[in-house]
């Protein structure tokens, strides 16, 4: 079946990892990626199939409603997955009103342009948001968010997130729009910018630099290779129920210190060091402010429904996920330079 499919913030981490699974699984779709090149979008992801046939890459920024409108009538696409964000809970904290923009305003312009393109009708038209299990606030001990958990967000990027999602169903009940959304937990793999904690602490590890755990450490993420997140997209775009969500996730939580306990130990394994030699770097340092104390994704729905499993164990991912860095040292050079070392001196010094 030939069908043209945007996909916004195909050029960041997880978006990268979308385009690759839709260009590669489905050559009889046209996949245009549309993505702004802000600090994280990057094109270096997307060298090996740059020059597929059914592949092309828009630069435009989703909160510039007429520049959005213009690629909409261009393009038709029938189908949008909308992964574009500022996606950085401390970049929220110093400059929360970005965070608005592009998150709230950038996504009520592709609403927007997709209501409008599709006002001939909706029959085969799907708007796919991608959003975020930080929606839901923070567990306590146990419990885990399902997808009738009520949404509670305390930072501006859950807050912002939060009202995107809002959106969509508003766009849903009221005009009719088709949509689904997907609530994925912590994503990790090959491309992660190394702000986010588990890239960062192989970047610092490679560099004999500290670990920052915030806080007293014992706070709790639920981690998913994101390449499983990817399939998991796949899975709802296509077989999704419309208006639905979903929440995305692996049964898979740790506490900060251990889970960067058990990056030192494999990174030690792996560059040969004596074991213990990275666990020394690990340095508590001030907490973020608002922390939230635990997220936990219960997957049971698009388990049950639409038959996903993680392809990998966090063992296995994490593994992938060094060696990846390990084999790709240029890459983290480039997105380690320049405005990196600026936003690292004021984050962490
Ligand atoms: P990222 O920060 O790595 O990438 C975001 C991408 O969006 C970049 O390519 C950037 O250039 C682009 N972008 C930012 N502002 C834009 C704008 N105004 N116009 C057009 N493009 C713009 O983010 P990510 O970690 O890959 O997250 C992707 C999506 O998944 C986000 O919506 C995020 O909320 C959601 N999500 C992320 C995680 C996670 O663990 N990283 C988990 C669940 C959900
Ligand atoms: O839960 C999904 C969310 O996961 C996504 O929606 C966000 O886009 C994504 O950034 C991620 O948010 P987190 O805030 O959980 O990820 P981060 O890697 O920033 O932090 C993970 C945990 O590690 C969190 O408890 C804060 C802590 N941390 C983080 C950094 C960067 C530290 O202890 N030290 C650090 O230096």
């Amino acid at each position: 079946m030939e069908r043209t499919i945007l996909i916004t913030g195909g050029a960041g981490f997880i978006g990268s990892h979308v385009v690759r699974e839709f260009v590669i699984k489905y050559p009889s779709y046209q996949i245009i990626n549309l993505d702004a090149l802000t600090y994280a979008g990057n094109l270096e992801n997307l060298k090996d199939i740059e020059n597929k046939s059914n592949y092309t890459f828009v630069k435009a920024d989703i909160t510039d409603a007429t520049v959005i409108m213009d690629v909409f009538q261009q393009y038709q696409p029938d189908g949008v997955i909308h992964l574009a964000a500022e996606s950085h809970v401390d970049r929220s904290i110093t400059d929360p009103t970005a965070f608005v923009m592009t998150n709230v305003i950038g996504t009520v312009n592709l609403l927007n342009a997709a209501k409008e393109i599709w006002k001939d009708g909706f029959e085969g038209k799907r708007f796919h948001h991608v959003s975020t299990d930080e929606v839901y606030g923070a567990l306590r001990e146990t419990g885990l968010f399902t997808e009738d958990t009520k949404y509670d967000p305390h930072s501006p990027y859950s807050a912002s997130k939060a009202s995107s999602d809002h959106f969509v169903r508003a766009y849903h009940d009221t005009y009719g729009l088709p949509i689904v959304l997907t609530n994925c937990s912590n994503n990790y793999g090959p491309n992660h910018f190394p702000e986010k904690l588990i890239p960062l602490c192989i970047h610092n590890i490679l560099n004999n630099k500290p670990l920052p755990i915030y806080g007293n450490g014992k706070y709790t993420r639920d981690w998913l290779f994101v390449i499983d997140h990817a399939k998991a997209i796949d899975l709802v775009f296509h077989n999704g129920k419309n208006g639905d969500s979903y929440n995305v996730g692996g049964f898979n939580e740790w506490q900060n210190i251990d889970l960067v306990k058990e990056l030192c130990r494999q990174m030690d394994e792996k560059l040969g060091k004596p074991e213990g030699t990275s666990m020394q770097l690990i340095t508590y340092v001030k907490d973020r402010p608002g922390h939230d104390l635990r997220y936990a994704i219960d997957a049971t729905k698009i388990n049950q429904e639409l038959g996903y499993e993680p392809s990998v164990t966090f063992e296995q991912g994490l593994s992938k996920t060094i060696d990846w860095f390990l084999s790709n040292p240029n890459w983290l050079d480039h997105v380690t330079s320049g405005d990196y070392q600026k936003y690292y001196d004021k984050q962490y010094n």
